[in-house]
């Protein structure tokens, strides 16, 4: 046991190193105690300043074999407590000299502004890996003595960065990274051709808005070049004899010109060209046979649907390309008639006319990504065979490309599949009983805007992971069903719109606790409204318009509307740093409509701090069109949230409650055609953003109150149809015996119907696009979509309704 003991030691000592277990050297310790009060936070964690052996203090590296300090990490570490620290400060290079063997050195998110300079040209002629990132304002490099860097970053600078300026003269760098930096004048890419020796270079999310200077083209050691995101501008031919470049990102600049210019660079292994002004044929790609990964969406680049030209790219993993010209190239001859890559990605959706559904894509086995929507494929058939093939895949986007046929189900069940999205296309047959068990895994499923019919399957129950329904749109008839598992709570969005369905609103649907979105309008459902639907403490939107629903509306109804605003978070980059200038990640999580959307800001403009601006988030009730009864619900405490609220075209009675001003945020309110009496309570002039109001077709009576909406918001209100009712806009001079009430409004009326439907659809979309826009921006096309079809079919359906119903009623 002992001999075991002993050789364990040794191992110990070995590994840690045998200079180290006798203590650093006296001169660097020494040298580490100048150091300390100026990075008094290196302390923070680990072995701290002070005791023992320098070398495994926290920070400290030093070399095995001579047991000298080799690395030094300070970074986040200078004194918070000193007066101004953030303004910057000068540190004593000459604090670095007693480490000879000094090779990296990370001063990063400390303050400094600069380095006071020693004689000695020797500090620092060892170093070969800095970084210099998130410091003080204006930045400036030791003047001398580090030009054998080989290594250096630079992230978050900003003001006036000498260090970028003179950054011809480090000629031994390799590895340059420039990353997030604001940096406003004397700007000189120029000189960044001095740096011959460069094999990895980084200019990244900067705000340079320059053009790329021709002498780019003599950095001909690069292997590895990433200048996305900066508003670069320039003629692309300088990356043309770049030969040696595995990794080309040049995307998100306003690079223009044509592809050709890159067909001579056979090593690379990822190109990334999006978000630029390319134009051309990928046939130039031919050539890069090293490719694993292409990205050129968002430019003008002509992609042939049949991705014939690279068939030859046999590493080919990824392909994004979205947002270019597809075109239908069915009838160009390729040597190669398959291809000879196996996709994991394939991302081509938008835009133009594909022909038929590419075949090439009935080659590919390994598929997990599939974005082929918004590309008109001209009816072909729907390609099951996708979902046969691929047993990985996860996510399979067709939506809007004019597909047809029936959407089959795989043989065997593909548990990797979470989001499926087939909306907008020409499916018609049933939607497979067995989708549940065979697609257990999903969490979007989106069928809408369809052909489907027959029932919703039961085996929908099965998906447990389901957070987002969608069946809108269909010909989908008989009832929800009955037993779904609780599991099925995790649902976030139910959307059954727009189809045949009936029989009542399950009970059950209470149990969905993190219901957000409910839209069950536009079909055949009757009964009451359940009192469950009270218990979804996370709606935002129920909308039941256009059933044939009856009884009350239930008073706990209005206080389940929650509008959660609070889930915006915010991080800052880990960099425990002033609130007034750094880097802000700001990552807000959107629930809208089911989906988290993670967005990221990065907030280049140092000047502004960003000030959390939380958007509005719609929320609502619509019961609209159906046979509701009984009065108005008096209560309104928790629901202060409502936007958008309308119970017209019902058969409501009694007042209008006061309380109604409580729902301070109501955008659009919408009582009309019920059977409303009593006044119009003036607390209703309070709703400051109130944009359109209607009361028209009720009982009521006294005087209109004056709409304003205090933030100028305000559009239209609708008074007609109240026989009693007097006041702007309706005459003022009528009397209120009732005399009057067959008398003044005959010609007014009837052209007024029609307008009042024209403004309701009008003031609708101006309350909803604005929101949607603002909301859009960082939403997936497919929930714009949705939403849209949502409003306009709803607006829509009422107007006809009305149309069919109601008018003739009164004016025959
Ligand atoms: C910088 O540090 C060196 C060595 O500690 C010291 O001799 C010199 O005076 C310092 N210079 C300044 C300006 O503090
Ligand atoms: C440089 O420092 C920044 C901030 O501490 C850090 O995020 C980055 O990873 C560092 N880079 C290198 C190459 O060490
Ligand atoms: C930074 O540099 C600018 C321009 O050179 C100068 O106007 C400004 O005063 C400097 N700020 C600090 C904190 O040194
Ligand atoms: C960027 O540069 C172009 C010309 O190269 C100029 O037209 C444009 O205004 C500049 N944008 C900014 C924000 O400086
Ligand atoms: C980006 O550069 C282009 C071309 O130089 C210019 O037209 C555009 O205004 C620039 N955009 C920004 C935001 O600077
Ligand atoms: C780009 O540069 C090449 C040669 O350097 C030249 O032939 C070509 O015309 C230039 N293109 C544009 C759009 O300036
Ligand atoms: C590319 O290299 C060729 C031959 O080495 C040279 O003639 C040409 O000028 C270079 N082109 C550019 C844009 O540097
Ligand atoms: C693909 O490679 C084959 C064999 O190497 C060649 O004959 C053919 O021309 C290439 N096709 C294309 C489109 O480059
Ligand atoms: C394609 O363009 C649309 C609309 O501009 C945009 O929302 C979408 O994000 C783009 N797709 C990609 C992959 O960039
Ligand atoms: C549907 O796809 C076509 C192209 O086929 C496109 O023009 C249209 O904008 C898409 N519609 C939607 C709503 O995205
Ligand atoms: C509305 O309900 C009443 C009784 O509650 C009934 O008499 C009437 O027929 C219903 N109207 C419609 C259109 O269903
Ligand atoms: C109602 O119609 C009659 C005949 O069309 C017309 O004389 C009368 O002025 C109208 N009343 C109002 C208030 O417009």
């Amino acid at each position: 046991m002992e001999y075991w003991k002993l050789v364990w030691v040794f191992v110990v000592a070995f590994l840690l190193g045998g200079y180290q277990s006798e203590g650093c050297w006296e001169i660097e310790k020494a040298a580490l105690f100048q150091l300390k009060p100026f990075f008094p936070r290196v302390n923070g964690e680990g072995i701290s300043w002070g005791k023992g052996n320098c070398c495994r203090w926290n920070g400290v590296e030093c070399s095995t074999s001579t047991g000298r300090v080799t690395r030094l990490f300070l970074w986040n570490s200078c004194d918070l407590e000193k007066e101004d620290i953030y303004l910057g400060w000068y540190l004593n290079i000459s604090l670095f000299l007693p480490f000879e063997e000094l090779k990296s050195l990370d001063l990063s998110g400390n303050y400094i502004a600069g380095f006071i300079d020693n004689q000695d040209l020797n500090v620092l002629s060892n170093l070969k890996i800095l970084n210099i990132s998130y410091e003080g304002k204006n930045n400036s490099a030791p003047s001398q003595g580090w030009q054998n860097l080989k290594e250096l970053t630079l992230m978050g600078l900003f003001g006036t960065s000498n260090i970028i300026r003179d950054i011809g003269t480090l000629t031994s760098l390799e590895d340059l990274v420039i990353y997030g930096c604001d940096v406003n004048d004397n700007l000189n890419l120029h000189g960044f051709c001095e740096l011959r020796k460069l094999q990895t270079l980084t200019i990244s999310n900067t705000n340079w808005n320059a053009s790329l200077p021709e002498c780019f083209s003599e950095l001909t050691s690069l292997k590895y070049l990433d200048i996305s995101s900066n508003n670069f501008s320039g003629n692309i031919s300088v990356f043309k004899n770049l030969t040696l470049l595995e990794y080309l990102d040049i995307s998100s600049n306003s690079f223009f010109g044509d592809i050709s210019m890159l067909k001579n660079l056979k090593s690379l292994e990822y190109l990334d060209l999006s978000s630029n002004k390319f134009f051309g044929d990928i046939s130039y790609f031919t050539s890069l046979t090293s490719l694993r990964e292409l990205r050129l969406s968002n430019n003008n680049i002509e992609i042939p649907s049949s991705l014939a030209p690279l068939f030859n790219l046999s590493k080919l993993q990824i392909l994004y390309a979205s947002n270019n010209t597809i075109y239908n190239a069915e009838t160009e001859m390729h040597s190669v008639d398959t291809p000879t890559f196996q996709l994991r990605s394939i991302s081509l959706s938008c835009c133009g006319d594909g022909g038929s559904f590419p075949q090439s894509l009935n080659h590919q086995h390994d598929l997990r990504d599939v974005y082929l929507s918004n590309i008109n494929f001209k009816g072909d058939q729907f390609p099951n065979w996708l979902l046969e093939n691929n047993k990985k895949l996860e996510t399979l986007y067709l939506a809007n490309s004019s597909l047809s046929g029936h959407f089959q189900l795989p043989s065997t069940s593909r548990r990797g599949l979470s989001r499926l999205d087939v909306s907008s296309n020409f499916l018609d047959g049933n939607i497979p009983n067995e989708i549940g068990a065979k697609l257990p895994s999903l969490s979007v499923l989106n069928m809408s805007n369809n052909f489907f019919g027959g029932g919703i399957p039961i085996s929908i129950g099965d998906m447990i992971s389901l957070q987002t329904l969608d069946f809108s749109n269909n010909k989908l008839s008989g009832g929800i069903p009955r037993h779904l598992p609780m599991e099925f709570s995790d649902l976030v969005t139910l959307d059954l719109s727009n189809n045949h369905l009936t029989g009542n609103i399950p009970n059950w649907i209470g149990s969905l606790s993190n219901l957000s979105y409910l839209l069950l309008n536009n079909n055949y459902f009757e009964g009451g409204i359940p009192v469950q639907l009270c218990d979804l403490h996370l709606l935002r939107l129920i909308d039941v318009s256009n059933n044939n629903l009856s009884g009350t509306i239930p008073p706990c109804l209005m206080n389940t509307i929650s509008n959660d605003s609070s889930r915006a978070k915010y991080y800052d980059s880990g960099y425990d740093g002033s609130t007034t200038y750094i880097f802000v990640d700001v990552l807000i999580k959107l629930t809208y409509f089911s989906v988290d959307v993670p967005i990221k800001f990065t907030m280049k403009n140092i000047s502004y701090f960003y000030k959390a601006k939380v958007l509005t988030y719609l929320s609502g009730i619509d019961l609209s069109c159906n046979n509701l009864t009984g009065e108005i619900p008096h209560q309104f405490q928790h629901s202060r949230d409502i936007i958008v609220l309308n119970f017209s075209h019902n058969s409501l009675i009694g007042p209008i409650p006061p309380a109604l001003a409580d729902l301070s945020q109501i955008e659009s309110l919408d009582l009309s055609h019920n059977h409303l009496s009593g006044n119009i309570p003036s607390q209703l002039l309070g709703l400051h953003f109130l944009s359109f109001f209607s009361v028209a077709y009720n009982n009521l009576s006294g005087t209109t109150p004056q709409m304003t909406g205090q933030f100028g918001t305000f559009k239209e209100s609708s008074y007609v149809g109240n026989p009693f009712l007097c006041g702007e806009p309706l005459p003022k001079n009528c009397s209120i015996d009732g005399s009057s009430s067959s008398m003044p409004k005959n010609a007014t009326d009837k052209g007024f119907i029609d307008m009042e439907f024209f403004y309701g659809s009008f003031v609708g979309s101006y309350i909803v696009m604005p929101l949607c826009i603002a909301i859009v921006l960082y939403i997936n096309p497919y929930w714009r979509q949705a939403w849209f079809y949502h409003v306009e079919a709803a607006t829509m359906s009422c107007y006809y309704f009305v149309l069919d119903h109601i008018l003739p009623k009164h004016f025959r």
